[in-house]
């Protein structure tokens, strides 16, 4: 299924966003976002310009590869750059997730922009895009526990949490405060049931 959409990843539209694929263009916006403190709070680095730089090409490569990957939110009006939301097949060198393999909706927002609902309005057309285009059986999303702002977007899609299925993140130590992560997921069943209403 997947393969029938190669180079399709669509410039979208919502009320309030454009969301497309992400150009060399975005690479400001991108190190701007990741290099924000507030952003990070979750993430067991920060990372330094030359780290940005190396991440924007590695998406930029997958999302060539796969056809579509994390794109970028724009402000419908302004033109501005939000972040990004969408969906990716996830791949870490330090060893597959246990949900693995999966298609995964993820989200990084700028923190002006935070508490809008922003990143549910961007979320929820990327849903249907990968049920209705994709033809997807199921999306998966994952953060560290702690973070309950991601949790609460989670649960706004209606993705559901299964305790049993909580993982420790490959690569980092079982002590470490950001190494457990819980999984969230939500079956095509389930969004064409919201769907119809
Ligand atoms: C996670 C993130 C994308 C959310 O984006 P957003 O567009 O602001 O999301 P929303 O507007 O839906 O607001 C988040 C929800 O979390 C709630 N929330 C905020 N802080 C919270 C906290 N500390 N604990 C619990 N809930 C919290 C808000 O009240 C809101 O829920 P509500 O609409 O029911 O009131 C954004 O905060 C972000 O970019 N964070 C940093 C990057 C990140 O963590 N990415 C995810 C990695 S998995």
């Amino acid at each position: 299924m997947i393969e029938d959409v190669i180079d399709k990843c669509p410039r979208l539209e919502t009320e309030r966003l454009v969301l497309r694929k992400c150009e060399p263009r975005d690479l400001d916006g991108f190190i701007r976002l990741n290099t924000d403190q507030k952003t990070h709070e979750f993430f067991r680095s920060q990372p330094s310009i030359e780290d940005c730089e190396n991440g924007f090409q590695l998406g930029m490569q997958k999302q060539r590869k796969d056809g579509f990957g994390f794109a970028v939110m724009e402000d419908r009006e302004s033109g501005s750059f939000l972040g990004f939301c969408g969906l990716e097949i996830p791949s870490y060198d330090v060893g597959p997730l246990p949900c693995e393999p999966c298609v995964e909706i993820g989200w990084r927002l700028l923190p002006e922009a935070w508490g809008k609902g922003i990143t549910v309005e961007a979320s929820q057309r990327w849903l249907r895009f990968g049920f209705e285009t994709l033809k997807l059986d199921e999306v998966v999303a994952y953060t560290v526990v702690q973070n309950h702002r991601s949790r609460r977007v989670m649960e706004k899609l209606d993705m559901v949490h299964n305790p049993a299925e909580d993982f420790n993140f490959p690569g980092v130590a079982a002590n470490h405060l950001l190494c457990r992560h819980v999984l969230y997921r939500l079956f095509k069943e389930k969004y064409l049931e919201r769907k119809n209403g």
